[in-house]
């Protein structure tokens, strides 16, 4: 069976209307597309999981918190589509920003005090773009299951949250994140970096690294381990520090001793390319 696209939400509506009625699982895995690597294991999961996998394709703009990073947001569709179909995808959704946004968005979903800080903080009301998108997507596709990156792990833990306070009717699926050999975490930003600054790059998880393997070797002061990891960013100038934070792992806030497990996450700038990452530490 290959591939099929829906460009509308009636033709997704009447393409999976018959497959809920014989009670198959529906599975969603929402994309910004440009599709790689860690995509690639969330839609293998699904395809494990469920018996119908849409993919949603949606760059979507009530999450950009600016202009440029919207307009040069990479959007490979037919890359996009020759991966689905290899990767067994049911029906990849793939509505213009007209078919989402007919009128002037005035619901919104916003859900608070997980997104004060991280990401959260450095980018106005791009959680609150994030979670209404997921939200409309969920009332469209109706899944079953829904799948996201540990990658962004604040956005797992706004959505999680979403789905818990609103009773909506699905489960979460948290997948780990993939990364290239170096470690650095596979992102479809990867590619605004030139050669000098994809190796520079590579800091950014080699930080982390070196901030848990301080919590391993007994070190619980969140200061201490946050200083440890700025100092190895500090080894290469071309990265410009964003944000360094240890945080509880459900409410996303900043801890001052290490007493339970916790997420150290991490944005940096390398030229006009923003990454983040993140890692768990259990202690
Ligand atoms: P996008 O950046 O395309 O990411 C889609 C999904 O892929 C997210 O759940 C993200 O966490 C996951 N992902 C990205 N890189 C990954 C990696 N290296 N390993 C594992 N998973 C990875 O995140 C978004 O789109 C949007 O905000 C969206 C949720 C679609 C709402 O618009």
């Amino acid at each position: 069976m290959s591939v099929e696209l829906a460009d509308s939400i009636a033709a997704l509506r009447t393409r999976l209307a018959p497959l809920r009625r014989e009670g198959k699982t529906i599975g969603l895995v929402p994309t910004m597309g440009a599709l790689h690597a860690g995509h690639i294991e969330l839609i293998r999961r699904a395809r494990r999981e469920c018996d119908c996998v849409v993919v949603s394709i949606f760059v979507n703009p009530i999450q950009f918190d600016r202009n440029d990073d919207f307009e040069r947001y990479p959007r490979p569709v037919a890359d996009d589509m020759r991966l689905c179909e290899q990767e067994g995808v049911d029906v990849v959704f793939a509505p213009g920003a007209g078919e989402m946004y007919p009128r002037p968005q005035r619901a919104f979903v916003e859900v608070e005090a997980l997104t004060d800080h991280l990401c959260g903080k450095f980018r106005p009301g791009h959680f609150r773009g994030v979670a209404t998108v997921v939200a409309k997507l969920f009332h469209i596709v109706q899944p079953e299951r829904a799948y996201f990156g540990e990658k962004d792990v604040q956005q797992l833990a706004v959505i999680r949250r979403m789905v818990a306070d609103l009773n909506m009717p699905l489960t979460i699926v948290e997948v780990p994140t993939v990364r290239e050999d170096d470690g650095l975490a596979v992102s479809s930003r990867n590619v605004h970096l030139n050669a000098e600054q994809r190796r520079s790059a590579t800091v950014l998880h080699q930080a982390l690294a070196a901030a848990r393997e301080q919590v391993a070797r007994g070190q619980r002061e969140a200061a201490a381990v946050r200083q440890e990891g700025l100092n190895v960013l500090a080894r290469q100038p071309a990265v410009r520090v964003e944000y360094f934070d240890v945080v509880d792992s459900d409410e996303m806030q900043p801890v001052e001793r290490i007493e339970r497990p916790v997420r150290i996450a991490a944005a940096v700038w390398v030229g006009a390319t923003r990454l983040i990452d993140n890692v768990l530490v259990e202690v």
